[in-house]
């Protein structure tokens, strides 16, 4: 059964540690993560974004599709599953839909409409039992080819939000979706530390996971990070492996063409990249 993030995530944080959220895109995707998460006895999220939910078919057939795989594949870790940078009416679909989490995205709006916005959310995902995001202070990343840098959150506006009782906080601390550029001046951990000191004990989120150093990730978790998303760095290796199986000429011999030959390279490789993610934040044995 899908669960709530909230209690995972006040554990992490108690425990220093941080539970990935990777995003799905496909049954190869969420198949991979959550056969990682059940091998190393880790809790685990998946980030749907409103891209990757159409792209399914659907906020109501990613549902399915995970409930269905749950049970399947005989899944007892903590497994939410989450709407990643979501609109506002994103939010009510996914609640709607069966989803155990969610994300509002209201960071580009002022920020009275975010509280707004934000402060509706969190009474009806108190009703559902479901756990919810908000964000303050964009994360950069490409958009027509330019990378924009990521926004540091004002520490203000974040306790702002925090006590509305939402469940965890993304803030920008100058971290980036997708590839960081060589010229990245790296996160700011002034400004992580003072938005830790301003929300206390509220789990903190770092988005833009792929290709962060490991000492950065270890500082963020020990200045009150709890959650971290990635999602290019799974995109990157299921990749390489598919280019190298079909490089190799792999797909032209035998049954190579059978989509399930195909397709198992690239799915190992994500099953790679989760592990060493779950071994970097730490979640690693966390739900045994
Ligand atoms: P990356 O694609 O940079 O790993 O970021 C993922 C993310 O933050 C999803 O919200």
């Amino acid at each position: 059964m899908l669960v709530s993030a909230k209690e995972m995530l006040t554990k992490a944080k108690a425990g220093k540690y941080a539970v990935g959220q990777f995003n799905i895109n496909n049954l190869e995707w969420t198949k991979a993560i959550l056969q990682t998460a059940q091998e190393l006895a880790s809790p685990v999220i998946l980030g749907v974004s409103e891209g990757a939910g159409k792209y399914m078919c659907g906020f109501k057939t990613v549902v399915g599709m995970v409930n269905g795989m749950l049970d399947g594949l005989g899944i007892t870790v903590d497994v939410a599953l989450h709407l990643d940078h979501g609109t506002y009416e994103g939010a009510l679909k996914c609640i709607e839909a069966g989803f155990s989490s969610v994300m509002f995205d209201g960071s580009h709006y002022p920020i009275a409409e975010n509280v707004e916005k934000t402060k509706t959310l969190v009474k009806l995902c108190a009703e559902k039992g479901i756990s919810l995001e908000a964000e303050v202070g964009s994360i950069g990343g490409e958009e027509d080819g330019v990378v924009g840098m990521g926004e540091c959150a004002d520490p203000e506006e974040c306790k702002m939000i925090a006590d509305l009782g939402v469940t965890m906080l993304a803030a920008g601390i100058g971290n980036i979706h997708g590839k960081y550029p060589e010229n990245w001046p790296g996160l700011s951990f002034e400004t992580l530390a003072a938005v830790s000191e301003k929300v206390g004990d509220l789990p903190l989120v770092l988005h833009g996971g792929t290709g962060i150093p490991a000492d950065m990730i270890k500082k963020a978790i020990s200045l009150g990070v709890s959650k971290i998303n990635v999602n290019t760095e799974c995109q990157l290796a299921f990749q390489a492996a598919t280019r190298a199986y079909i490089e190799a000429g792999k797909d032209l011999q035998g049954k190579g063409y059978d989509p399930r030959k195909l397709l198992a390279p690239g799915t190992e490789a994500i099953k790679e990249t989760v592990k060493e993610k779950m071994e970097l934040f730490g979640s690693v044995g966390k739900n045994s």
